[in-house]
Parts: C-alpha cells; structure tokens; sequence
C-alpha cells in the first residue's frame, strides 16, 4: 500500500516542494527512510513511530519505506516529521490518502506526539499556495506565520489532533493572519542621550539616506547608545519588505511566535568574535547571516577594529552590491543583504586619543596596527564619518534632547524625496564638490559618496536642488586624519 504527503525543503530561503512517499510491504517489520536525509531527518524514525503510538494510532507491523523525493536534494531537519507520519498513517489507512493529498504538512513531532514549530514555515506556506494547494498542516505556534502566506493553517497540537481533523472529526479554529506593519516603535529612544549633536545629526541623515555611519571617539561617550537608536528613527517598513525580511527571519529559526511577522527596521550587533560565516552567511544548507538578519534595517558591528579582518574584508561585496552570493558545490545562494551599517570605535587602542584631558600611551606601531585594520577600502564604505568628543558636564545635564519619534517624522518624508527625485547638483555646490576633489583629495568613490549624502542633507531641508552647505555638511563627515587616511 502507498500514500503521499506534500511537504518542503528549504533551500537557502527558498522552499522546494518534496513529496513523502509511504509504502508498506508484507514481511519482516523494519523502517526505512531514503532520499538523502541528513542526520536529523533520519531521526524522524524514532519520533515517528513513538509519537504514533502515543496519539494511539497503530503502527504498522509491516516494512515500512519511506522515500523523500526528489532524491537527490537533501532533506534537512526535523520538518519532516509530520508529513511522515502522515504518509505512514495513510498508507495504513488510518487517515484518508485523498484527503491528505489536498494538504501540505510540515512540523516536528515529540516522542509523545506533540507537534513543535521549525524554520522557515511561511516560506514553505508560500510554496504549497503557489503550487495550488490551500491548506497546511502545522504546529499550533507556526500557524500565524503560515497565514501570513496566504494560505489557510490547520493548527495542530498534537499528531491526534491531524488525525481526527483528516478523518473529518476535528475542524480547528481558523486562524488571523498576523498584525499588519505598526508605525510606533519601540525599543530604545533618542531621548535618553544627552548632547552630541553632531552624532544625533549623522543618524538623521543615515537614516534618510540609508547611509552607513562610522562613530569614533572615547570610551563611555553615547557611540554603542547612539547605534542602538538608529532603528527607531528609520522608516517603518512595507508590508511586502516586513515579508521579505520575515522569510529570512523564519528561515534561520530567529522569529518569535509571539510576534511572527518583523514589521519594525530589525537590529543585528554580532559580537566581534563572530566568523565571516556567520556575519555573511555560509555553512551548510547555505545558511543566510547577520547581514541577511539585518536586510531592511540596521548592523552595528561594535568596536569595528575588534573584528577578524576576513570578516570586514567580507563585508565589502554585500555592502556594495545589497546581497550576498554564497558559490556552492550543489550551485549559487543569493540572500538579499541590503542594510545600514553602523560602526563604532576608540580612536586609539588604548581609547585616549580624542578626549583632550587625557594623554594617548598608544605606540606608533599599535596606533599603524589599529589603523590599518580598517582597510581604506572599508573606510571608504562609511559615508558619514562622525568623530564624538566626550561630553560635557553641561550637555549631560541638559534636558533630554528630540525623541525618535521627531526625528523619524522629519526622515519619513526625506527618505521618499531622496527615493523618488534625488535632489540636483547645483551650480556653486558642484564647483564645491570639484575643489574638495583636487583638495583633500577625494577618489571617485569618495566623491560619489558625499555626493549621496549631500542629496540626502538637501531633502531634509526640503531642497530640490543641493547648495554649497549641503555639500559642506555631507564633506564634513568625512573620516579624520586621526583614522589614517
Ligand atoms: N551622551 C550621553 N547621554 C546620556 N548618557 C550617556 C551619554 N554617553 C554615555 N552615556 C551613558 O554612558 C553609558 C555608556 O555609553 P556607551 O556604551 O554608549 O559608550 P561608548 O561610547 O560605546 O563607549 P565604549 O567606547 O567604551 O564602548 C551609557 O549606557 C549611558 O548610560
Ligand atoms: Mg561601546
């Protein structure tokens, strides 16, 4: 006897569709599972058949196969579980095949048959609407992130529950899928730091233009508080890019149940022991990483200098081409990677450098060291280049400054103006731009940059066309002698 059940593999963050094919034969009881299963998957065997007898549903005292097609992908991970049993079940008869046919399934099960979540279900969700399918079963948990798909979720709790509901005994709940995008951030606010202007200006502008920001200066002066805040002053996003960067959450195993659909910019901050594969992605399966984690938001990579150099090195073709393209031996991965980057830094291994009371003990070797991790090539990556002093004992006084709520209202619309009609190059400000060229000098990436974010200061003054001080403003974030250029 054979019955079929529909589930996916993920692929990268793309699902392919894979059909579970239950077979039972006369002769000495065994189990089997072929079609290139990893470990994991392999040990769906031992889950299925305990969590079958704890449903109590009979296990077949036949031999049992159990073939994942198309064999020659691999199958990874525990999502399988579910669909297993369900085709053991149906080639037993135990639950109608027909009625299984019209379903997709993905879930893992427990020795005591109850069903736990597992990556990337609305990207398999996706994939069993578009392949004409209208129903999945699932864990009770993923159920909100696969109606975000668009297809209606069967929630399961336990693997008696997918058996009562297909032999028709059982009709569950219909699920809402999550909230649409909300427009009021949380998470950390502007308010709270104290003076540095000219930092909280750099975020405005980063944040309008999606400019990445380099914050230099001593220890304990707001840089990893400022950073953090960058998020909340960023425009909300889409529904379509809240998906987007929800697949990839999904995918890597990152995503509450309790809030499945990412409407808010997301944070990432990597330590800086983290290896380029984790930074940019890789490892088997391939595995998106921080970056992809960041896509439609903010990394902060804090205390930049602390970072292996293959992992900055790493980060130059993501930063430039807003994906990143993992080669593999089964074929290419692309994960989206477009997102803002914020660095922090001392100016100086030892942190002095920069704060006037005190005395910098650095050497000259350790100071060339320092600098030179921070090839000129990344440097140059950073549009606005802000070096913070420490602050005052007046401006930490002071009253709080603007909360993000302010600032994001004033970057909403500059980020649609420098989107839609980038401001022009005026005449007096292009002349600007040519003698800083010949001036600090400039290369022609440098010069593209200011130029970016020139456009961008002048939509924040509302300007169509950018003047002399925009472009002044935009020159003035570039990096400091002190950084070793
Ligand atoms: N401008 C500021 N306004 C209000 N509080 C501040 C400010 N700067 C620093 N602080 C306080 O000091 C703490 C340390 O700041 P933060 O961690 O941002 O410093 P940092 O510049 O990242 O230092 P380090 O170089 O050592 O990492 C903050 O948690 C905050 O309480
Ligand atoms: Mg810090």
């Amino acid at each position: 006897m054979l019955a079929r059940a529909l589930t996916h593999a993920l692929v990268g963050i793309e699902a392919r569709a894979v059909e579970v094919e239950a077979h039972l034969q006369n002769g000495v009881p065994a189990f089997a599972i072929v079609g290139l299963p990893d470990k994991a998957c392999q040990e769906a065997k031992e889950r299925v058949r305990s969590g079958i007898t704890s449903a109590e549903l009979e296990w077949p005292l036949r031999r049992i196969t159990v073939n994942l097609a198309p064999a020659g992908l691999r199958k990874e991970g525990s999502g399988y579980d579910l669909p297993i049993a369900l085709a053991v079940l149906a080639a037993s008869r135990q639950v109608p095949p027909e009625r299984l046919a019209e379903h997709a399934a993905v879930g893992e099960l427990g020795l005591d048959g109850r069903l736990r979540p597992v990556p990337g279900v609305i990207v398999a969700a996706e994939a069993a609407r578009r392949a004409g399918l209208r129903r999945l079963l699932c864990p009770h948990e993923s159920a909100p992130e696969a109606a975000l798909a668009g297809i209606a979720p069967i929630p399961l709790r336990h693997l008696a529950e997918a058996g009562a509901y297909l032999r028709g005994r059982y009709e569950p709940e219909p699920v809402e899928p999550a909230s649409s995008p909300s427009r009021n951030g949380s998470g950390p606010d502007l308010a709270e730091v104290r003076g540095q202007e000219r930092a909280r200006r750099a975020l405005e502008i980063a944040a309008a233009g999606r400019h990445n920001v380099l914050l230099a200066g001593p220890p304990g002066t707001g840089k990893t508080m400022l950073a953090r805040r960058l998020p909340g002053i960023l425009p909300p996003l889409t529904l379509d890019e809240a998906l987007e960067v929800t697949r990839i959450h999904s995918v890597v195993g990152v995503l509450p149940p309790s809030r499945p659909l990412v409407d808010r910019p997301p944070f990432r901050a990597p330590h800086h022991t983290a290896s380029a594969a984790a930074v940019v992605g890789g490892g088997p399966g391939p595995r998106p990483g921080e970056v992809s984690l960041a896509h439609r938001g903010v990394l902060l990579l804090d205390e930049l200098p602390e970072f292996h150099r293959p992992v900055l090195e790493a980060l130059r073709q993501p930063l430039e081409d807003g994906c990143v393209a993992i080669a593999r031996v089964a074929g290419q991965a692309s994960f989206p990677a477009r997102f803002v980057l914020v660095g922090t830094m001392n100016m100086c291994p030892c942190g002095a450098r920069g704060d006037p009371s005190l005395e910098c003990r650095c050497s000259p070797q350790k100071l060339a060291a320092y600098s030179a991790k921070l090839s000129r090539a990344l440097l140059d990556r950073f549009d606005l280049v802000v070096a913070m002093p420490r602050s005052r004992a007046r401006e930490l006084d002071a009253p709080p400054g603007e909360a993000s709520g302010v600032v994001r209202a004033r970057v909403e619309p500059a980020a649609e103006a420098v989107r839609e009609a980038r401001p022009r190059l005026g005449r007096e400000a292009r002349e600007l731009l040519a003698r800083a060229v010949d001036a600090l000098p400039l290369s022609a990436r440098g010069r593209a940059r200011v130029l970016r974010a020139a456009a961008t200061v002048a939509a924040l003054a509302g300007a169509v066309t950018i003047e002399p001080a925009h472009v002044a403003e935009a020159l003035s974030y570039r990096p400091p002698p002190e950084l070793g250029t």
